[in-house]
């Protein structure tokens, strides 16, 4: 059979990332010069790496390896003679080293939470296979000689799947990594705790450089692991009931952490007041707001807000503003070349919808459509400074039905509609520049959505529903397309 099979890798090329991390800039961190080990080694450290200081008695050796034969990572941390002790300003380095090792825990029970929370998907699919696998066996032996063309269907189909079966267990055991990673955190931070009642530890400066660039690798690692093909939409849950039919709000998904100012703009044209609300608490029990008054008024509700600025379509134009809250002032303005507006080409439910502005884990996104796309979708990457168009893509989906979009990890999805039973029936991948048909149906509680956008901080999707402002869970599923098994 040649379907082509999903495998999961890249969950397991991140603790393989996360590991090679553990080993290489752990050692840097506390103060060792990896430099000369890994030049004479030749590159990456090897399955089993001692790390040791220019002077063994002065400094604490981290010992690591990437992975031992069961696939965990193992970090060994060996303290320095007790003559050594000193307590000097360093401790109070090693405080912040201690803490940041701390913080990193709290990303890694995020990241572990969103593995368990696929995994039970996965679980549930496994057992749906298995059941499927059993029932079809007990049908073949009950109707041996009725070889009826169901059958055989069935089975056809069930031949499809069963490869799935192994994958699905490297899975649950790369969930288990993640488990284990963990826990070594865990422990490297009560060792560091230990010692830092008996080690300062070196020039901060450095120290410091080496924590951002750590984090920064942290945070590449999580967004990469974030990233994966939608497979399931939750239940809605509906977060505040206000406002008219038409409306967008979001909260920003570059905010500092702690920041989640909900954003609100009531209406699809002749408005251009942005409520701001303090946290998204106070926006599910109050009405207590401020207002921003933008220069001009908007239309649709494609609006986004991205890094501190909203970015919105000016009314009656194909002119793209992004207006910066922290100077209350316009940063930039740029048309948007051939893009379809005012009514031209809408959404399905029309409100001048013919531009909307998004985001995901990429960066900023326009889509919108042409004349020269036939009334296409057309979907352009946007630089978030210059608004100038890095890249675009020319899709065969009429943009007048479909009800709305979205973008998730530099995939298009297209709904079908904006009233009525309602399902996300094509995507257009940017990466591989293909579509394909799918079907992930979801509730529409209040059968007319006007809005409906990802969020990537919270892998959310935020939907204006008839008045009601609604969330959506998504489930990615990671994966990444391999040779047949
Ligand atoms: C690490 O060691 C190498 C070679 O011994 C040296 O060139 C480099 O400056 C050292 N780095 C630090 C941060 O001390
Ligand atoms: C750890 O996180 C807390 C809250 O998220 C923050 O206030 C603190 O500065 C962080 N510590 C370091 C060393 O980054
Ligand atoms: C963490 O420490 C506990 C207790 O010291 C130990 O049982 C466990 O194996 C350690 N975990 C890892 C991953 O090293
Ligand atoms: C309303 O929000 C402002 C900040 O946005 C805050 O200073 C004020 O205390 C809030 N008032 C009430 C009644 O919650
Ligand atoms: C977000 O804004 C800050 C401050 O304006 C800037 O330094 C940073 O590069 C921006 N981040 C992105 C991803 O655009
Ligand atoms: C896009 O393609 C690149 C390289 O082929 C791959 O690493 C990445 O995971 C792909 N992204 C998605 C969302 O499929
Ligand atoms: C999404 O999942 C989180 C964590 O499991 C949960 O707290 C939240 O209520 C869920 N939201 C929706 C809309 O289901």
């Amino acid at each position: 059979m040649s379907v082509p099979l999903l495998k999961i890798g890249v969950v397991l090329s991140t603790m393989a990332m996360i590991t090679n991390w553990m080993s290489q800039t752990l050692p840097s961190l506390v103060g060792l010069n990896t430099t000369k080990l890994t030049a004479a080694q030749g590159g990456y450290p090897d399955r089993s790496t001692g790390v040791l200081p220019a002077n063994p008695e002065e400094s604490w050796q981290v010992y690591s390896s990437a992975q031992d034969s069961e696939g965990r990572c193992v970090c060994t941390v060996v303290a320095p003679q007790q003559s050594m002790c000193s307590r000097d300003a360093r401790t109070k380095q090693l405080r912040q080293l201690l803490e940041k090792v701390q913080n990193m825990t709290q990303s890694i029970q995020v990241l572990d939470q969103r593995t368990q929370r696929d995994l039970q998907y996965v679980e549930k699919m496994e057992v749906q296979l298995r059941g499927l696998e059993t029932k079809f066996r007990q049908v073949e032996e009950n109707h041996k000689q009725n070889i009826a063309k169901q059958y055989k269907a069935i089975k056809a189909k069930m031949e499809e799947l069963r490869p799935l079966i192994p994958v699905l267990e490297e899975y649950k055991a790369d969930a288990k990594l993640v488990l284990q990673f963990k826990e070594e955190v865990q422990n490297l931070t009560s060792v560091l705790s230990e010692l830092q009642e008996e080690m300062g530890a070196y020039d901060y400066e450095e120290l410091h450089n080496r924590v951002s660039n750590l984090e920064e690798r942290l945070r590449a690692c999580m967004q990469k692991l974030a990233c994966g093909k939608l497979t399931g939409i939750s239940d809605p849950i509906t977060i505040k009931t206000s406002g008219s039919r038409f409306g967008s709000w979001m909260t920003d998904p570059l905010a500092p952490e702690g920041d989640t100012r909900v954003w609100y703009m009531d209406g699809y044209h002749n408005n251009r007041f942005v409520r701001e609300y303090r946290s998204m608490q106070d926006f599910m029990t109050s009405d207590n707001f401020t207002s921003h008054r933008l220069p001009h008024p908007w239309s649709g509700t494609g609006q986004v807000v991205y890094n501190g600025s909203i970015y919105f379509n000016k009314f009656q134009s194909h002119v793209i503003i992004k207006f910066d809250f922290r100077t209350s002032s316009i940063s930039k303005s740029r048309q948007l070349d051939y893009a379809g507006f005012n009514n031209a080409y809408h959404y399905a439910w029309g409100g001048h919808s013919d531009i909307d502005l998004m985001v995901d884990e990429g960066g900023l996104w326009a889509v919108y459509a042409t004349n020269q796309n036939a009334g296409n979708i057309v979907l352009s990457k946007l630089n978030p400074n210059t608004l100038q168009i890095i890249k675009s893509w020319t899709t065969n989906h009429p943009k007048r039905s479909a009800g709305e979009s979205f973008m998730i990890c530099g995939t298009l999805y297209v709904t079908n509609g904006y009233s009525g039973g309602t399902k996300v029936y094509y995507a257009y991948s940017t990466n591989s520049s293909t579509y394909e048909y799918i079907d992930i149906a979801f509730q529409n509680k209040y059968s007319h959505i006007s809005m409906l956008d990802y969020n990537p901080r919270d892998r959310a999707l935020y939907a204006w529903n008839n008045g009601h402002q609604v969330l959506y869970n998504v489930t990615l599923f990671h994966v990444i397309r391999s040779e047949e098994l």
